[in-house]
């Protein structure tokens, strides 16, 4: 009896545990949604589409998350040096940065390799 009991118990504790850790997940993940909204500081150099507005402008469409929160924060501590970015970097939060990457990762980009 105490062993089905103990099974119980155990159920129970993986379920709450699953939902603290759904809740606590949700809670921190990235809005890409978010992220489109914030993207307006960006748009003029980037876009919307991800894609650089001038030559000295790199695309950022479909970039890798984590490479675009390194970068991100890079420019905001200094260790990644640039004379607009690091400006830009500066007035973004950490939700700012993990919202913006979310956004700009998750634009779907096509690549079409030339004959040579
Ligand atoms: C005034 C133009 C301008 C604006 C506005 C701007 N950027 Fe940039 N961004 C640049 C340029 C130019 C570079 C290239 C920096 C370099 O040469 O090191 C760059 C680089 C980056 C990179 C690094 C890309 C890579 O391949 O390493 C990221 C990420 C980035 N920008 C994100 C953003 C985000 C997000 C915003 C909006 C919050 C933004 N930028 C706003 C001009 C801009």
């Amino acid at each position: 009896m105490w062993r089905s009991g103990a099974v119980l118990l155990h159920a129970l504790v993986a379920v709450i545990f699953g939902m603290v850790v759904a809740a606590s997940s949700s809670a921190l993940a990235d809005d890409p949604k978010a992220g489109r909204k914030k993207a307006a500081k960006c748009q003029v150099c980037h876009g919307y589409d991800g894609i650089g507005k001038n030559p000295e402008v790199p695309h950022i469409a479909g970039e890798s998350e984590i490479y675009l929160i390194r970068q991100l924060r890079a420019f905001r501590s200094g260790s990644r040096q640039h004379p607009q970015m690091s400006i830009i970097a500066k007035g973004l939060s950490d939700r700012d940065i993990t919202d913006l990457a979310a956004y700009y990762g998750a634009l779907k980009l096509t690549v079409e390799v030339p004959e040579f």
